[in-house]
Formats: C-alpha cells, structure tokens, sequence
C-alpha cells in the first residue's frame, strides 16, 4: 500500500522530524523501508533511504539533520521486488534534478524501465515509484515545464498510485494520483499533501481533496489544481476537518474491520492490475499443469479461501485440487508427497506457525512451492518460487476480510487464466462489490436486532458458496463469541436439523446455480419454526421460501461467493458492536499466530 508525504514551507528550515513524524503517522500503511528527501535552497537535494521501520531508520540516518524548503517522505509496503535499500524510495532522475516518490503500484512498469534505459536514462533500481520519476524527466528533458511534463507522463503510468515530485531551482512540489488516495493541506506557513489524513492534521485541519486527472502543485502557503488534460486552473472548496487523528486512521470508520471491509473493491481492484502485470502467474501456472498432486493450503480464513480455489481450479481448469488444513497436510498426506508434487501456501501473514511447519516437510519432500502471501518479505514469500501478492497493505483487524477477497480473487485469476479463459469478468468485481456493499449495509442493520442475542447459528452453504458459509460462521464466532457452525446445506438434515425450534435463525449463502436445491433446505427448516436467512441474487423461489432475502447484485456463479462474503462480514461485525465487544481485537486471539 504504502504511504507519502511532501510539505513546502517559506524559509529554510529543518524538516527531518516533520517529514519523520509523518512517515509514523503513516506507517499502517507499511514500512518495509522509509526514505526522506530535502531540496534547500542552493539546490542541493540531501536524500537518505534504507530498508527498516521509520523509528529505526530515521535514527540510523539521523533524519533530524536534514534542513530545506522542501520535503518528501515515503514508506514502502512491497509489492513486486523485497525491500532493500536501492528499492527504498524516494528516487532521483538521472542527473539528480528531480526526486519524488509514490505509493500505490504502477503495473506496467517493467516496460517502461526498459524504456527509459534505452533513452539513456540512468535506471538504478526495479522499484516503480522510481519510474514515475523518470515519465516526468523524460517530458522534461523534452523543454516542457513540470506541469507540462507531469499532463504527459501521467497518460504514460498504467496502475493505482498517488505520486509527489520535486524540482530543483523551484519552490514548489507537484503531486498527482491516478486511483490511490491523495490529500492535500494548508496553513499559511506551509502545504502538504498526502496519501491519507493521518500525517496532515496534525499540522492542519484545511484541506483540498484531489481528484484522478488533477496535478496539485505546492507552494509555501498556496495550493493550485489544474486538470491534467489541458492544464486548466480547478477550482475546489478548502474542507475544514473535524474528525478525531484516531478516525483519520481508521479513514473515518469507527474500528478498522468497517475500513477494511470498504477497502475491499479498491484492493481488489488493484491487485486484478497487478496481476494482469504479474511475471509470476506464467511459471505457477506452468508448475501446476505438471504437478501430479496440487495441494492449497491453509488455516483459518486463509483456508476458506484454499475451499474456493479448488473449486475455481476444477472447474475453470479441470484441474483437481485438495485443499487441506495446515496442521492436517502431514499426517493426512505426508508419506504420500514427493517432488512431482505441488502446494499452493497461502497465508496473509505469510508467518502463521501452523503453515510454516507444513511449508518445511514440503521441502523436505522437495515439493514445489508456491504462496498467496500479503506480508512480502514474510518467510512464506522468501521460501516460494513464486507467489502472488495480495496487495491489500496492511490488515489491522485480526478478522481477515479484505485479506480473504483477494485471496480468492487470486484464485479465480489463476484459474481463469489456467483453463485459457478470458479474464474480463474480474473487470466488473470492483463495481460489484461497491454495489454489495451499499445494497446489504441497511440489510445487515435491519438483522441485527433478530440476530444480536443468539447464542448460536448455522451458517450452510453449497458448492461455490460452501466455503463462504464457513468463512462466515468463522467471522461469526470470532468477533460476536456465539458459537457459529458453518456446514453443507445438504449436511444440515442429516443430525444437525434436530437444532431448530420455532424462531431459530439459520442462514444460507445461496449461489445462483443451487436454488433449488438451497429452497428444500429452507423448507426443511422453517416447517420446523425455523427463520431462514438468506443471502442470494433476486429469485422468486428464495423470495417466497425466506423469511429474510439478503439480496446481492446478479453477477454469475463465479462472483457471486465473493459478493456473498460482504454481508457476513458486515453482519458479523454489527453484531460485535451490538453484544458490547471490539471487533478488531477479539478476546483470545492475535493476528498471526506464529506459535504451535
Ligand atoms: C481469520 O479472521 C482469522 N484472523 C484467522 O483464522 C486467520 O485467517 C488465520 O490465523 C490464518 O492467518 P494467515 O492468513 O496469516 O496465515
């Protein structure tokens, strides 16, 4: 995800605790490695990087030095390429007149490395922040100016990003996104501008939002928007804000889970860039189609996932696949692993001891290896051949949601791209699961007040929605304590049943294609009394069987568990707040679980 901060002030003045300070605020957006740049006024840019947390490095180099008119900070979370100091941003341009720096990922980058080095251009790193450096000097090394330069490179950076830049000579910063966030401040003294709030209010309450297409440039005391296609001046009201620094992180929601659930479109949105992009998914694909056995492999939510994968791989690449709980993989299949064989690890974490033991018998066995992993740099990237990120920055809450959409986002990518399939319908998941979001938010609420007080729930599911019933009884239980059982609809007469008394609330995730079959397990429940909540496209026979219909976008069988996921999530989290407890923090739990 990363995060970015410039500031421009009046006279020279030390900034290496401001910019230091704000690269803290940032820092949940990651810190694989933090840099800062200063230009003072004899054109001198003093730059200083390196891999490591932002306390850790700003002592290290002593930040405090550094003096200017202005300033850039920049935090990295990895995306493609580990952490390291040649990769740590910001970057200079070749002759070192330009220094600036992004967050967000800018998907055809390796391409236009290879073309600003046949330009003569001096590349030093693989980091794309540093060729958004280079789009904007080669426009001015053209004789265009820097807004001018900055209208052209911006048609040239493909992807989600936020990007700021500096000039030497000049007193002023420039700073344009295309997807990403990007915030500008103001005060009399100073602007600056930003990924996220965090790092502005404390110095000012002013802002000015900038929009996709807008270049905002900087000037100590002034701030001006001008519209990327043809340089005219925007004019745009200055927000006063009042909401609280701990909002601000959590971007104005009251607890991280609520922000991360919202995030969910925007980060899927940006990993389907990133792997349209992605050098990875042409070797896994290749190492899977060879594998005798493919195993996906998991535990919690990361599990679930693996559940929906192997679907998503059977039936878009008629390739078999076992999913299999950490803990369970040696003792069910170890004697039977071998190096024709392959696992697919997945771990938002990529650090969770249950998966880490699994992943050291896989080597042992001289498995091939292969990760879904969100922490880059976790021990699950280094020991992978190849991985896919989930790019989703970092995950606060301990209830994995936005972790667990792009998990199976990558999944169905993989799948689709295995079996030769097109990948346009991930195009349209973005939308849908804005469209999920505000259509099942009200529904949720209308629930709460059913479902607060139950002490327990069967969540059933079927085919593609089977793991989203287990994912949601898992979301269930871990933020609200009610025991949440999550089970095939089908399972659900054979014992089970025997639950329900009049007014028992039973929910089923019910895909377009299962109707039918979902409606007899309705039937069978609320004959007895039960009170079937249903989650599913608009039908008539779910209309006329349920007591409640929670109702999705129609988006086809493929989409439809991840836009079933949304309402569970959202459920589960009212009801958290409705039994008095914190969702983000669970009672008993931890985010990783790195013990046995
Ligand atoms: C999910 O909401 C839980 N936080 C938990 O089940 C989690 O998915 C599990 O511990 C696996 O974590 P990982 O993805 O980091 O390996």
């Amino acid at each position: 995800m990363c995060g970015i901060f410039g500031i421009v002030v009046e006279k020279e003045q030390p900034l290496g605790q401001i910019l230091t300070e704000a690269g803290l605020r940032l820092s949940y957006r990651g810190y694989d490695s933090v840099g800062c740049a200063t230009l003072q006024e004899n054109g001198v840019i003093d730059l200083r990087k390196d891999v490591g947390k932002v306390d850790e490095v700003a002592a290290r180099l002593r930040f405090a030095e550094m003096a200017g008119l202005r300033g850039i900070t920049q935090l990295r979370w990895a995306t493609f390429g580990a952490p390291s100091q040649i990769n740590a941003q910001p970057h200079l341009d070749s002759d070192g007149d330009l220094v600036g720096a992004h967050n967000g990922n800018v998907v055809n980058n390796v391409a236009l490395r290879q073309q600003f080095i046949t330009e003569g251009m001096m590349v030093r790193s693989t980091n794309d922040g540093e060729s958004c450096v280079h789009a904007v000097e080669r426009y001015v090394d053209q004789g265009y100016d820097m807004v001018d330069a900055i209208r052209r490179a911006y048609h040239d950076l493909e992807g989600d990003y936020a990007f700021v830049i500096g000039r030497v000579g000049e007193n002023r910063l420039y700073a344009f996104k295309k997807g990403s966030g990007l915030v500008a401040g103001l005060s009399e003294e100073f602007t600056c501008v930003s990924s996220d709030l965090p790092s502005i209010l404390p110095l000012t309450r002013r802002i000015l939002r900038v929009q996709d297409g807008e270049i905002v440039i900087l000037r100590a005391g002034q701030v001006e928007l001008r519209r990327v296609e043809d340089g005219s001046l925007v004019e745009r009201e200055i927000e006063q804000v009042t909401e609280s620094m701990e909002a601000a992180e959590k971007g104005g929601y009251s607890h991280f889970m609520l922000k991360e659930i919202h995030e969910q479109p925007g980060v899927a949105g940006e990993l389907i860039h990133l792997l349209e992009a992605s050098s990875h998914i042409a070797p896994m694909i290749e190492r899977i189609a060879k594998a005798r056995h493919l195993y996906l492999v998991g535990c919690g939510t990361s599990y679930h996932a693996c559940m929906l994968g192997a679907v998503y791989l059977a039936r878009l690449a008629g390739r078999a696949a076992i999913p299999v709980l950490a803990p369970q993989f040696i003792p069910q299949y170890g004697p039977a692993l071998g190096p024709e064989d392959v696992g697919i690890f997945v771990s938002q974490s990529g650090e969770t001891k249950d998966v880490l033991n699994a992943l050291a018998v896989a080597r042992e066995r001289e498995m091939g290896i292969l990760g879904l992993v969100n922490v880059l740099g976790s021990t699950l990237m280094n020991v992978s051949e190849y991985y896919l990120p989930l790019a989703c920055g970092y995950e606060i809450s301990v209830p994995a949601t936005k972790t667990f959409t792009n998990q199976a986002v990558a999944f169905l990518y993989l799948a689709l791209r295995m079996g030769g399939h097109s990948t346009e319908p991930l195009a349209r998941l973005p939308n849908l699961l804005e469209e999920t979001l505000a259509l099942v938010e009200p529904q949720a609420a209308a629930l709460e007040p059913v479902m607060a007080g139950q002490d327990d729930l069967y969540c059933l599911g079927y085919g593609l929605t089977y793991p989203i019933a287990l994912e949601g009884a898992l979301k269930l239980k871990e933020v609200t304590y009610a025991h949440c059982e999550g089970m095939l609809s089908t399972e659900f007469k054979h014992g089970p049943l025997s639950a329900v008394y009049e007014g028992y609330p039973v929910i089923f995730v019910a895909g377009p294609e299962d109707v039918s079959l979902l409606v007899s397990g309705i039937n069978e429940t609320t004959c007895r009394g039960g009170q079937a909540i249903v989650i599913g496209e608009e039908n008539e026979q779910l209309r006329v069987n349920a007591h409640d219909l929670i109702l999705l976008p129609s988006a086809g069988p493929l989409l439809n568990p991840l836009l079933a996921t949304l309402p569970l999530q959202l459920l589960s989290y009212r009801l958290s707040l409705a039994r008095g407890y914190d969702p983000d923090f669970p009672r008993n739990l931890s985010k990783t679980l790195t013990v046995d």
